[in-house]
């Protein structure tokens, strides 16, 4: 759905209620003022002390991943684990006792072996006398089933800050699915009100600062784990999971990041450890073998299909030529844009030529140089060559039509070449003479053997950023950046003569759909799916989207199809004889609702490697047994006493300037939060407060406090629990 540019605030879904205290803490509380699917407080008091859900992933044909969190004050805590073959959870056909505590930030991950090959099963947990939430899971099929028909919903980038996740909420109500494909940006790293963040969504980040500590990382895991849509997502589904820069900071390599400052923030070497150690924590992911936070493997789905999921982004990644410029970050980042499109954009009139003239005049000169008449050095459009361009896209806009004559067509490819903006970036990279690797001197040979080794139908390539080039638009963080290194893998590809490979691709908040060819020849098909909710064009509506859609489409051939302002996920469909990606649009991210609509499939048979356009949605064929129930779990036991309160983190730890104490209270309590010295000396007090039901953060100032080590003590009338912290 095209989102309209007139922008209503007619709610505030979000209320941060700051509580006053009678120290230099400010006590926060994070909730919704509408309650909507009785998701008010963005936890569930009832699931203690599972509040984060449970989840599974990176299935085998004989094993899986399980993982819960148990939120609890205790230092360290036995859970019982159970995997069954009924959601009753009567079948037990595995089950045993595990410990955790606050080295692995009170997470549960187990490798369950010995399992059926292509088998739903049903896990659950048990602690302090309290019954997790049942998760549903699947095995990968063996290379003995006969299997004709997997499905995939494929996602990437979910910015909390963006909106609601709505998309893991529709994907969560889907009995069709073998897995959920996750191609990275699961979290984002800037502080709260940053990048993608709104007023009129006002879901804003925790912890608040950017993310940089161990503590920090593990906290804003645990916020993204408690949206319900989310967590509903994983609890019907197993997860294979890649990371993209987010994960760590924006435009990251091997070596730095864009979003990262060395001076300020500290080495990138700890950053990155703190980084991969919360994401092994938190995500349901197989610990490597091979190197302990190494991301790149196959799961093989039997003789239909190997998946292979890339690192193209900390592994061997080399630093881009520049920092990325893209069109989605270089109009997201123009206030002038910005304003033009929503101030003015909808006071004019689509039909009529002179206002589609006027806006035209103000947003092509964002994709094209123009000229400046009295600039010598000037080597962008003249004022009547720009003319040329205006008159096209007013026709093209005015006609609703993306085909113009071919002498038109022609002659516009090469105004917009000559005029393209980012031109300069091209020069930066075929200056660059010494060569850029996206993957790795490893990771590629990995790769290259992967392809010719397989001997399934179907090689099915999960990866970070476009592979496909993006003329007109490139961006050095893809793998435009890196264009020495694909030309090499294409080569490999063709040849080996490999065939029937697609790669997936996130990063971009767009749908993209094309070929990739290597001295003419189609080598693989790629599909790019769009955010979840990070931001694209669709602030600026559906004009200014198609615009910039027009304009990708005449540049670049091999792309077939480019959608700009849609958000959602598409199902990928694979079969012997074709796989299809159906792309379901979710109607809106700027408030928590039901609904999607199909908004475009595309196809490509065996053994062509051509993107078609299909006309219809695939539905699982009826070999596929679909009987697997949505897991309800209206049955969780309460029969123990809850803690008043738990604490879910305490952050960043060390500190400097400011802390915070996040924390749930179940049941309305008077909460006392005091710092002490090691000796046992109090030195602030920093909350005594009665609080209703709820999830807070309270930040607190230590600017004041000398350095060394502390303990902060919170309490409430049966309930108390301690935290050391460090002030660095
Ligand atoms: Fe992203």
């Amino acid at each position: 759905m095209k989102l309209s540019l007139k922008f209503v605030a007619l709610f505030l879904w979000i209320a941060q209620i700051s509580y006053a205290q009678n120290s230099n803490a400010v006590l926060t509380k994070i909730e919704r003022t509408v309650n909507v699917g009785k998701m008010t407080d963005y936890f569930d008091a009832s699931l203690a002390p599972f509040y984060h859900g449970v989840a599974s992933g990176d299935p085998l044909e004989d094993a899986v991943i399980i993982w819960t969190r148990v939120t609890t004050n205790v230092s360290s805590v036995n859970v019982q684990w159970k995997v069954a073959t009924d959601p009753q959870m009567t079948q037990i056909v595995k089950q045993g006792n595990v410990v955790t505590d606050a080295s692995r930030d009170y997470t549960v991950k187990l490798d369950i072996t010995g399992l059926r090959a292509y088998q739903t099963y049903y896990y659950q947990f048990e602690s302090q006398g309290r019954k997790s939430l049942v998760g549903k899971t699947k095995t990968t099929p063996s290379q003995t089933d006969l299997i004709d028909n997997l499905r995939f919903a494929v996602v990437s980038c979910s910015n909390y800050q963006n909106g609601y996740f709505n998309a893991y909420n529709q994907i969560g109500t889907r009995n069709d699915l073998d897995a959920v494909i996750h191609l990275g940006d699961y979290i984002y790293e800037y502080e709260s009100g940053g990048y993608g963040y709104s007023n009129e969504i006002g879901r804003g980040h925790l912890p608040a600062n950017e993310i940089i500590t161990l503590d920090d990382y593990r906290v804003r895991y645990s916020y993204y784990r408690l949206d319900p849509m989310l967590r509903k997502a994983h609890q019907q589904h197993p997860f294979i999971n890649i990371w993209d820069d987010h994960e760590f900071a924006n435009d990251a390599n091997k070596y730095g990041a864009e979003n990262h400052t060395t001076a300020t923030e500290g080495s990138w070497e700890t950053r990155k450890a703190n980084a991969h150690k919360a994401y092994f924590e938190w995500m349901p992911i197989r610990a490597n073998t091979i190197e302990q936070y190494r991301l790149y493997r196959t799961i093989s789905y039997g003789k239909l299909m190997d998946l292979i999921m890339l690192d193209t982004r900390i592994e061997g990644r080399d630093s881009q030529v520049s920092s990325s410029k893209n069109l989605i970050s270089a109009a997201g980042s123009n206030e002038d844009f910005k304003r033009f499109a929503q101030e003015i954009i909808v006071s004019k009139d689509l039909s009529n030529e002179k206002d589609v003239r006027e806006i035209l005049e103000v947003v092509l000169p964002m994709l094209l140089k123009v000229n400046d008449q009295k600039s010598e050095i000037a080597t962008g459009l003249s004022q009547k060559e720009f003319d040329i361009v205006v008159d096209e896209f007013a026709t093209f806009i005015l006609n609703k039509e993306l085909t113009i004559a071919k002498k038109e067509t022609v002659r516009l490819e090469k105004l917009l070449e000559k005029g393209a903006i980012y031109d300069d970036d091209f020069n930066e990279r075929n200056n660059a003479n010494t060569y850029k690797s996206i993957l790795g001197g490893e990771q590629f040979t990995w790769l290259t053997d992967q392809l010719k080794q397989s001997q399934a139908k179907w090689r099915i390539i999960g990866n970070q950023v476009m592979v496909m080039p993006w003329k007109g638009v490139p961006s050095n963080d893809a793998w435009d950046g890196y264009n020495e290194e694909r030309n090499r893998l294409l080569k490999y590809i063709k040849d080996n003569d490999i065939n029937n490979l697609i790669v997936l691709t996130g990063d971009i908040h767009s749908t993209f759909v094309g070929e990739i060819n290597y001295e003419e020849d189609c080598e693989m098909c790629e599909f790019v799916v769009p955010s979840i909710t990070s931001q694209n064009l669709d602030f600026l509506g559906g004009f200014s989207a198609g615009v910039a859609e027009f304009y990708i489409k005449l540049m670049n051939r091999h792309i077939k199809d480019v959608d700009m302002d849609n958000h959602g996920y598409f199902v990928l469909d694979v079969r012997e004889d074709k796989v299809q990606a159906d792309w379901f649009d979710t109607n809106d991210v700027k408030r928590p609702i039901l609904g999607e609509s199909l908004s475009r499939s595309w196809y490509v048979n065996a053994n062509d490697c051509k993107v078609r356009k299909a006309s219809s949605a695939t539905v699982a064929l009826t070999s596929k047994n679909n009987t697997d129930e949505i897991v309800l779990n209206t049955e969780i036991i309460n029969n123990t006493v809850k803690d008043d309160f738990v604490i879910i983190g305490v952050y960043p730890n060390p500190l400097e300037v400011e802390g915070n104490i996040h924390y749930l209270v179940n049941e309305t309590a008077e909460i006392k939060i005091n710092l002490f010295t090691t000796q046992g000396v109090k030195v602030q007090e920093l909350q005594n407060t009665t609080v209703p039901k709820g999830i807070y953060n309270l930040s607190f100032n230590a600017a004041t406090l000398s350095r060394g080590s502390y303990i902060i003590v919170i309490e409430s009338g049966k309930t108390k629990a301690s935290r050391t912290i460090v002030i660095k």
